[in-house]
């Protein structure tokens, strides 16, 4: 970390309380000059500090910018980021995450950047992400994972991040197959996962999991196209959370889930928290576009549909698109 980013830890570790300059200056091992220097970089970042003679500093308010001592304040992992990698922009933060999977990140490591440039979507679809409002995150998962578990691995992805949702905003967040999260009909997060094969063995040699979350406004940037489908947490909840703050409790929800994720006890909330069910959808997969009802999610978090014909099918890969009218 940053001197900036360590003299953040030590105000937000002391919370409401003024900590003196001297006592900063031996935690960090570094002159007060210094610190000073950091508090006027802090402060034009739009970090609020009062500084008081005899009495030291505390930050008062800050930005909604994401910093690593903000996540770790509520961060509640023993795997999932040991390694935060924060980025002011990139392609894609799974382009990203495989890279460093690729040259040795280990496990939990996470990829979090401000703006993508070319954010990447299922279906090689785009995802819209524009600079500082939203969160754009992967992780590098490498424990090792047969090909029936990992296909789990989205729909408990998508169980974590609604359930972090709701719990910070009150709200009651749907997920509509496979990964898409829906807070009133619109969507507000995709999740994109995936993965390198280990030829020879056919295992996963590591998986990126990828999750898009629109926080801040999106009115002004999404076009009209998009405001008709998606929407942020903010549009529809007129709620601000800072993104440090959701990112911690996605990350700890999803540690709790990956745990138990071989135990499929997850699906249940997943199946609870459906958006899709009952609803008239078009079935997209390679093979064929047909329209049907989406009638259950299976054990497996496959989606059980009945065709107009009265013929039932289990999908497992592509896409159910609901029809709206
Ligand atoms: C979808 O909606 O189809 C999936 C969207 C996934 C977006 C996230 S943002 C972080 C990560 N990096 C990417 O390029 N995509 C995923």
């Amino acid at each position: 970390m940053s001197t900036k980013e360590l003299l953040l830890e030590q105000l937000i570790r002391s919370e409401n309380d003024y900590i003196s300059g001297s006592r900063i200056a031996r935690n960090l091992g570094i002159s007060r000059n210094s610190i000073w220097k950091a508090v006027k970089s802090l402060q034009a970042d739009g970090y609020v500090i009062d500084a008081v003679t005899n009495k030291g500093y505390r930050l008062t308010s800050s930005p909604d910018i994401i910093d690593e001592p903000s996540i770790r304040k509520y961060l509640d992992t023993k795997k999932i980021g040991m390694d935060i990698i924060i980025l002011d922009e990139t392609d894609s933060t799974n382009n990203y995450a495989r890279n460093i999977a690729e040259s040795g990140a280990g496990s939990g490591t996470v990829v979090i950047a401000n703006k993508q440039t070319s954010g990447k979507g299922r279906m090689g679809r785009t995802f819209v992400s524009p600079v500082n409002s939203g969160i754009y995150m992967s992780i590098v998962l490498k424990s090792s994972v047969d090909i029936e578990t990992a296909q789990l691995l989205t729909s408990c992805i998508a169980v974590a991040v609604s359930e972090a949702l709701d719990s910070l905003y009150k709200c009651n967040s749907a997920i509509k197959w496979v990964n898409d999260i829906m807070v009133n009909d619109k969507k507000v997060c995709g999740i994109l996962t995936e993965a390198a094969v280990n030829c020879e063995t056919a295992d996963f040699k590591y998986i990126i999991a990828g999750i898009g979350i629109n926080v801040g406004t999106v009115r002004q940037t999404f076009d009209e196209q998009l405001l008709e489908i998606a929407s942020s947490m903010e549009d529809e909840t007129g709620i601000r959370n800072p993104r440090s703050r959701i990112i911690a409790e996605v990350l700890s929800r999803l540690e709790c889930h990956l745990e138990k994720l071989k135990t499929k006890e997850f699906i249940e909330e997943y199946r609870r928290r459906s958006w899709i069910i009952g609803r008239k959808i078009t079935v997209c997969t390679n093979m064929h576009e047909k329209n049907a009802t989406a009638v259950d999610i299976d054990s497996s978090a496959g989606l059980l549909v009945e065709y107009e014909d009265g013929t039932q099918e289990i999908i497992s890969s592509g896409e159910a698109r609901v029809r709206r009218n």
